[in-house]
């Protein structure tokens, strides 16, 4: 069968035929039939806006894999810094590549002083954690006169080391802030997720992060790293395609994250198994989404048509720290969720099935993290693949500044009329 499509404008007769690569043709060939002619694809279910080497995803099959890697073997083996060196670099790194990197990132945890006293502390008392950690992250940039120096490697370089060890600093600022507790500086002997840990929950002296807990934390971290061209991740190569700085892109795609069908799905799923209660209402609240009163949130995927990955290692590592924190109570009604939606025809049919952010919740909440931190959590390690792709996309010939066309379906020429006389 020949590798190629052949598409013909029946208006003029005129046909083209482009060779189909892994499944992709450039649709710039569409031009030879009519340079004014249009893709309409909103939500872009059939567009592919970019390639890209970082992570691959089968949503059938259910595989996640960065780099090449499968996501159960890094889960299982690798460490958080050793992941994001490896999204951001393209390769697992040597010891001694790992050693500096590590140093690196350890060494720039802190942010400046007036970022806690004069930036967070302007927010109010009860300002969301998400929303302040993502305008946070754009204000660092104005600490740094070598921000906007992108195509310089170097400089590149050290905004995504920056970036990549102050996320969790900043995030756990804004969470103190709201709890009204000072500010825990970052310790340059904790590993990544520890750190993050002491810094968000140290109280008493004798605070010490448990191994299972921080561990449970890596793991997250190493799963929320990348997950190809989601809404977040478009939105960091749209705003990065204007040759804006890494702060300024990495607040707009934390932004994309911020909403409750991406990133702020895994709190509401914690709000929604709060207010089902109880396992006996468990059938009456299927009842009500399969009547269109809702969605099942933490189910469904664009791309999973099968169990996520992801998924299922977050349950396996619910369990290990349900063994240190005791079972999160709503484990048993987001268990009957899910046995109830897996055998029935609306969400089989759907090929809806549990996502990331289905379990993580309970994990972050056991874990003790206020609900309404728990995208920050997500948008912590992801900053990872925003500036993996970010970097990406500068080195892509390819590409040029986003600009979709739109399909006009507005009023044709009009002419003013006075305000009186309308
Ligand atoms: N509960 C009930 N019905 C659903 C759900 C759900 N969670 N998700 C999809 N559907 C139905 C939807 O109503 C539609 O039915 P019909 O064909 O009868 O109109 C069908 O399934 C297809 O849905 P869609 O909205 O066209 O699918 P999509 O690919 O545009 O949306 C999604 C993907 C993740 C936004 C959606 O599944 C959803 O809203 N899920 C709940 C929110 C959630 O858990 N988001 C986290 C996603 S994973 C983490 C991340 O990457 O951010």
């Amino acid at each position: 069968m020949a590798e190629t499509i052949t598409i013909i404008d029946d208006r003029t007769g005129k046909k083209v035929t482009v060779p189909v690569t892994d499944g992709v043709f450039n649709s710039s060939a569409l031009r030879e039939l009519d340079p004014d002619l249009r893709m309409y694809d909103p939500a872009f279910l059939s567009t592919a806006a970019c390639a890209s080497s970082i992570t691959y995803l089968d949503g059938d099959a259910g595989i996640l894999r960065y780099r090449g890697y499968p996501i159960e073997q890094l889960a299982e083996k690798s460490t958080f810094l050793e992941v994001a060196y490896l999204l951001l670099n393209g390769d697992l790194p040597t010891s001694d590549e790992l050693a500096s990197w590590q140093f690196d990132v350890t060494h720039h945890t802190m942010v400046h002083e007036n970022m806690r006293k004069r930036f967070v502390d302007g927010f109010h008392y009860d300002a969301h954690p998400m929303g302040m950690f993502i305008s946070a992250i754009a204000a660092l940039g104005t600490f740094y006169d070598d921000a906007k120096d992108i195509f310089d490697a170097d400089h590149y370089d050290k905004q995504v080391m920056r970036l990549v060890a102050k996320v969790p600093t900043v995030a756990a600022m804004c969470h103190r802030f709201s709890q009204g507790l000072p500010f825990v500086y970052p310790s340059n002997s904790l590993g990544y997720a520890e750190n993050f840990l002491n810094m968000m929950f140290r109280i008493a002296d004798d605070y010490r992060v448990d191994p299972v807990l921080a561990r449970a934390m890596e793991i997250l971290f190493i799963l929320h790293a990348d997950h190809e061209q989601n809404c977040g991740t478009t939105a960091m190569r749209v705003v990065s395609s204007s040759h804006a700085d890494p702060y300024t892109a990495t607040a707009a795609a934390a932004s994309a994250l911020y909403g409750p069908l991406h990133g702020g799905a895994n709190e509401a799923v914690v709000r929604m198994l709060t207010e089902i209660g109880d396992v006996a209402n468990v059938p009456d609240f299927i009842k009500a989404v399969k009547a269109g009163e809702g969605r099942l949130m933490g189910f469904g995927h664009r791309v999973y048509k099968n169990f996520d990955p992801r998924a299922t290692i977050i349950k396996k590592t619910a369990y290990d720290v349900f063994e240190v924190t005791g079972k999160n109570p709503l484990l048993d009604i987001a268990l009957k969720l899910e046995e109830v939606a897996l055998s029935d025809d609306y969400f089989a049919s759907r090929k809806l099935y549990p996502n990331v952010d289905f379990y993580s919740g309970l994990i972050y909440q056991a874990l003790g993290f206020p609900v309404d931190t728990f995208t920050v959590l997500f948008a912590i390690p992801r900053t990872v693949g925003w500036l993996a792709h970010m970097k990406e996309l500068l080195a892509d010939k390819d590409q040029k500044i986003s600009r979709p066309r739109q399909w006009y379906t507005g009023s044709g020429e009009r002419t003013y009329v006075d305000i009186a006389k309308r």
